[in-house]
């Protein structure tokens, strides 16, 4: 597969100089893939994109853009696009350029992509991986704004949401929506995971030990840092409205499960007596128009976004399933507490498709539209 190594530079010179012929003598090792570097400078005042030319003539697998300086995120995504675009890249890396990421990790990673992963991130913080130049404040910040990005965001199946050594297949690149990236500076890092994952993708971890850069300094400033508290708060908020807004349906859909539910008691009621063939069969209308109802909403409002492909009818079938469930769940509750408890009908319906709600809302989100987040 062609593998491009994406490498974002500002001021990197010296250090580009030294990890391109590392990354070419990993390369030999590695015999089932093409691998190729892509260097994403911006216009380093420091003269970086030179030092690339000149080793260009040296290695015909080495790549240079140039662009203005707007940030890590949009460094990559213009890296990752023009590797994916034009250069063909199968699988695309994210890389630091100043040999905190070592490069002998790469074969592990293609091991990964070997074994059908479309994601291979590089993780600090699980077993034989670390950090081990850091003083204990730097620690505490990253594994502090790490745990935050995680639990927060809803990223639990990735340890190091915030590692930039990782390995992408590009046909999980595709399946995002590109809007969904415009996070500038480093946060796009955390963005990018939480897109892969509520898209479908599968990661594995890769121990890595992180080493202080030797040459030059961080360019990560206090607005990257603010920009990524905010932004794991923006993908907790977005998920959550997903949430709001399925019960929003939902919600509407009681109004009309319970005016369809009376309307149709008061008719049954009036010809044909009160029986529990009658009491079940309101019931049952109740819940069939409002789900119908339910689903064409939760499809065009609530899971606008979605990325899934399945054919509508396959979703609405699946809706039904799930809602057949929940129609047990809830005429279960409804029978047990009318007729069992003397609860008033109307009440024991209320509570029944309260309970069934919950229920209906998991099982939609990770079966009906499968999405992997929440
Ligand atoms: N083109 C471009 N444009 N490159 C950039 C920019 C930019 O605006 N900002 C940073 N880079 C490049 C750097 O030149 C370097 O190659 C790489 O991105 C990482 O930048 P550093 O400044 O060395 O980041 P760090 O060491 O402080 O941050 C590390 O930890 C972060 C938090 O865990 C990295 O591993 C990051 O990937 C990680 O997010
Ligand atoms: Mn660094």
């Amino acid at each position: 597969m062609k593998t491009i190594i994406v490498l974002p530079t500002y001021n990197e010179k010296k250090n580009i100089g030294i990890l391109i012929p590392q990354l070419q003598s990993v390369f030999k090792k590695i015999k089932k893939h093409s691998m190729h570097i892509l260097v994403v400078d911006d216009t380093s005042p420091d003269g970086t994109a030179a030092e690339v030319k000149k080793l260009q003539k040296k290695y015909r697998n080495l790549h240079l853009i140039s662009g203005e300086k707007q940030g890590l995120g949009v460094a990559y995504l213009r890296g990752f696009n023009h590797a994916i675009d034009k250069l063909n890249a199968e699988v695309v890396f994210s890389m630091d350029a100043d040999l905190s990421h070592p490069p002998a990790l790469i074969p592990q990673f293609m091991n990964g992509i070997d074994e059908g992963y479309d994601l291979v991130v590089g993780s600090r913080y699980i077993r034989g991986g670390g950090t081990p130049d850091w003083d204990l404040k730097r620690k505490v910040i990253s594994r502090g704004g790490n745990f935050f990005a995680r639990v927060v965001s809803g990223m639990y199946s990735v340890h190091d949401c915030t590692s930039g050594f990782r390995a992408i297949r590009a046909s999980a690149f595709k399946k995002m929506n590109p809007s969904h990236l415009h996070t500038r500076g480093y946060a796009f890092l955390s963005t990018f995971l939480y897109e892969l994952l509520s898209t479908g993708s599968k990661a594995k971890e890769v121990p890595l030990v992180f080493h202080d850069r030797q040459f030059g300094e961080t360019k990560l400033k206090t607005r990257d840092m603010v920009e990524f508290f905010l932004n794991a708060l923006r993908l907790r908020l977005k998920s959550s409205s997903r949430m709001m807004k399925f019960a929003t349906v939902g919600g509407s859909g009681i109004l009309v499960n319970l005016a369809i539910f009376t309307s149709a008691r008061n008719i049954l009621f009036g010809t044909a007596g009160e029986s529990n063939w009658t009491l079940l069969g309101s019931s049952l209308l109740g819940d069939e128009i409002s789900l119908v109802y339910n689903f064409l909403l939760n499809q065009l409002w609530t899971f606008k976004d979605s990325t899934n492909t399945d054919h509508l009818f396959t979703k609405l079938m699946k809706f039904h399933v799930v809602a057949l469930t929940s129609v047990v769940i809830n005429n279960s509750i409804l029978f047990l507490l009318h007729k069992g408890f003397g609860v008033p009908d109307v009440f024991a319906k209320f509570i029944g498709i309260l309970c069934a709600f919950l229920w209906n809302y998991l099982v939609n989100v990770k079966w009906t539209w499968r999405e992997k987040i929440e």
